[in-house]
């Protein structure tokens, strides 16, 4: 077992055992006086999915671009495929492929089109390139679409395309910057059931950034969560829900709201802390859910409080975050999806 993050941050132990994919060694970027990525490391090892976690304007995007040689490195050093990404970019260029965070598929070609143009990009040799092209439709699920003008596809499937255009050149690391941001649920789900099936079946090893908990979550072997530019856990799911003090979140939701009522819930057995939401909504983290909700419904019944909704869960990733940062991701993703869905274009219909 590999050890659980320590003062805010995991020993880079994940990817020790296997050879290293890619790695960022101190690595800042800086736009005049401001630092947008501040001193960071972490290696990636092969075959590994891993996940930036982070709120909008965390540097995920910044890290992603100096790691795929898009945008200088101010300080530190990043080195992908065993190449220097300052020294031989041109190198990491042929070992990677990359999904930048917009959609950059032409509308006015068709998918298979797309594809042709970035194989040409990247100099497939035609025999290879229309098999190529052949089976990266097949693996996200587009065959049939092929001849289809990509203005005519949803939301969900123009990822999928942008996924197949990143794969066409077969590269042996992927990036993707928020690959399901936009999408809705379902089109999200079957986005990571590709993603995992790509990971297996053509030998890839994933860096993608996210605002979703739950993508990082199930989709990720290890998460590094980044905040304001800085890496501030790093380790599996599960390393990073068990180094915050707490196995269980009680859920629950009175009529009452007031400091006095706060102290109460955080004087109960097991009790770590106490997060306030919204009317009369508490997040209370406990390292024994049972006897915190039990001592919690006496406490209501003895003095009168009637209780309007009570769950019991797992730590998650958000407990995650709000350890480290002090706030909550939940709140930054909402703000996101609501964006991004404003944004959006209108859909075909399709998942
Ligand atoms: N070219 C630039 N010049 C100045 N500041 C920049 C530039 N690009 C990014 N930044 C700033 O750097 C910070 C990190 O931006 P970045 O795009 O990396 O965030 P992100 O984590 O990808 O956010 P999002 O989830 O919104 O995509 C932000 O404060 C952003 O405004
Ligand atoms: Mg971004």
């Amino acid at each position: 077992m590999t050890a659980p993050a320590i003062n805010g941050r995991a020993p880079d132990s994940g990817a020790a055992a296997r050879p290293i994919a890619m790695a960022v060694e101190r690595i800042v970027k800086r736009y005049g006086d401001f630092e947008a990525v501040k001193n960071i490391s972490f290696s990636v090892a092969e075959g590994e999915i891993f996940g930036l976690l982070g709120p909008n304007g965390a540097g995920k995007s910044t890290l992603i671009r100096m790691m795929t040689t898009l945008i200088p490195v101010t300080a530190g050093k990043a080195t992908v495929a065993g190449h220097d990404v300052s020294k031989d970019p041109d190198d990491v260029r042929r070992m990677i492929g990359v999904i930048p965070q917009a959609l950059t598929s032409d509308p006015d070609l068709t998918v298979e089109e797309n594809l042709s143009i970035y194989a040409k990009l990247y100099s497939v040799p035609r025999a290879k390139r229309e098999k190529n092209i052949v089976e990266v439709l097949e693996a996200v699920d587009l065959l049939k679409w092929r001849g289809a003008p990509t203005k005519t596809l949803s939301g969900g499937m123009r990822r999928r395309l942008e996924i197949a255009r990143g794969l066409v050149h077969d590269p042996r690391i992927f990036f993707l910057d928020e690959p399901t941001t936009g999408l809705d649920p379902v089109s999200r789900i079957a986005v990571w059931e590709m993603l995992n099936h790509l990971k297996s079946t053509r030998n890839l090893t994933m860096l993608l950034t996210t605002h979703y908990m739950e993508e990082a979550d199930k989709l990720c072997d290890r998460i590094a969560i980044v905040d304001h530019g800085n890496l501030v856990a790093l380790g599996t799911p599960v390393e990073l829900k068990n180094s915050v003090a707490g196995a269980n979140v009680v859920e629950v939701q009175f009529d009452r709201e007031d400091e006095e009522w706060r102290e109460r819930l955080e004087r109960l057995t097991g009790v770590t802390s106490v997060q306030p939401e919204s009317a009369g909504f508490y997040r209370v983290i406990t390292t024994s859910g049972s006897k915190t909700t039990m001592e919690l419904v006496e406490m209501a019944a003895q003095l009168g409080e009637s209780l309007a909704s009570l769950s019991v869960q797992n730590t998650s990733l958000d407990d995650v975050f709000v350890h480290y940062t002090g706030r909550q991701l939940r709140d930054e993703q909402v703000k996101a999806q609501m964006a991004s869905w404003a944004m959006m274009p209108s859909r075909g219909g399709q998942p």
